[in-house]
């Protein structure tokens, strides 16, 4: 029996959170491994070891597993862990990375056949940087040639890595270090480059080219504020302050065009509206700059995988003149979506003095958001 162990706990501190959990066109990373191993012929069973935070969403998100494990504080004892909990009769293991979403199953394949001449094996690829050893206060230049980065699948007979995490002195960063260390001579099969781990934010840009992104969503906003009569009463429009008061009436400072875009981001995904946030009778909201309201259901948006990617918005009034200060206002929508400025498109019309609008009653403002995950 040939069981794939997935390993899944880390904390993911060069990352800056936990990136098995992270998602790639709407899968988490460590589900993308994870499905190319249940799907493998010769793979009879796959464990998951989780983390305290994350082994329940994974348990709930791979009932096809054979086991799930509560991993430990180094990535040796999640290992350790995992080959304690294997079911009786696994005779090979395939300890993988769940930060590497892209194992092929050829490079699985080729890796079993390995354990089964060498009692060990590991997909290696080339080093195509010139590696250099930071000495003291000089730079040793290693040999390219002699030079292999290791992947996973490190498999090995479940006997022979249970002897090596038994004979273990220190910490090892894989298992063939531990089975180097008995006398394993384990057999280095072709790795593929696609198949790095995901360390960095930058590896995840990297995943994310690779896959594209999957599911896109539109959302709408509108939203409308009548003019005050009043001469201090400031002007806010798209986070910009109009000189010469008369500005929109409401309980937040009834910035319109930031409440439409509020209102097309949460409608993108399906959570509410503005109101269902941000009440207008919670004091707390009083007053609030409509920046909290933006850099909010970013900041929710964001916490279900999603990017916002554009906004188009339109004013509708008479009054104040927009153009003049559009691209300021840009800026600042931009900023409290944490977004670059050419992500954000303004323009305004006039009503033509039809209607409430026209009159000059008030104003309004439609948006469009475009999301990506
Ligand atoms: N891993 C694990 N248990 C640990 C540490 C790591 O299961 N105690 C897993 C990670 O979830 C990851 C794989 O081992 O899938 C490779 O480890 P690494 O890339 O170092 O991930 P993290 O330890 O999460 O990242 P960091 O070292 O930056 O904190
Ligand atoms: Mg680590």
């Amino acid at each position: 029996m040939i069981v794939a162990v997935l390993l899944a706990a880390g904390r993911g501190e060069r990352f800056g959170e936990d990136k098995t959990q992270v998602l790639l066109r709407g899968k988490p990373v460590w589900r993308w491994s994870c499905e190319t191993y249940l799907a493998h012929p010769n793979v009879d069973g796959v464990l998951v070891v989780g983390s305290d935070s994350n082994l329940s969403a994974i348990q709930s998100a791979s009932p096809e597993a054979i086991g799930h494990v509560l991993g430990g504080a180094t990535r040796q004892e999640s290992c350790a862990r995992a080959l304690a909990a294997l079911p009786e009769g696994a005779e090979i293991v395939l300890v993988h990375d769940a930060a590497r979403p892209f194992v092929s199953p050829s490079t699985i394949s080729d890796v079993i056949r390995g354990v089964r001449a060498a009692g060990a094996a590991v997909p290696a690829v080339r080093v195509t940087d010139t590696i250099k050893e930071v000495r003291d206060d000089r730079l040793v230049t290693l040999d390219r040639s002699r030079l292999v980065a290791v992947q996973t699948p490190q498999g090995a007979k479940v006997e022979l890595l249970r002897q090596a995490h038994a004979e273990a002195t220190g910490e090892a960063t894989d298992e063939m270090a531990l089975l180097e260390a008995i006398g394993v001579r384990p057999e280095v099969v072709p790795g593929e480059f696609k198949n790095f781990k995901i360390t960095t934010p930058e590896d995840l840009g990297r995943a994310r080219a690779l896959v594209g992104s999957g599911e896109h969503r539109t959302g709408l906003g509108y939203d409308i504020h009548p003019f005050a009569d009043d001469a201090d009463r400031p002007m806010w429009l798209g986070g910009v302050l109009f000189e010469g008061g008369f500005g929109l009436v409401g309980h937040s400072d009834a910035d319109a065009l930031a409440h439409a875009i509020v209102d097309a981001i949460l409608g993108a995904v399906g959570l509410g509206d503005i109101g269902r946030h941000f009440s207008n009778t919670d004091p707390h909201w009083h007053g609030e700059p409509s920046s909290t309201f933006l850099r909010h259901a970013a900041s929710l948006v964001r916490a279900e995988g999603w990017e916002i990617q554009h906004i188009d918005a339109t004013v509708i009034a008479e009054r104040p003149k927009i153009s003049p200060r559009v691209e300021e206002m840009k800026v600042a929508m931009a900023d409290g979506l944490g977004i670059r400025p050419d992500q954000v498109s303004l323009k305004a019309t006039t009503n033509e003095k039809l209607g409430a609008l026209g009159r000059s009653e008030g104003l309004a403002a439609f948006a469009v958001a475009n999301l990506v995950r």
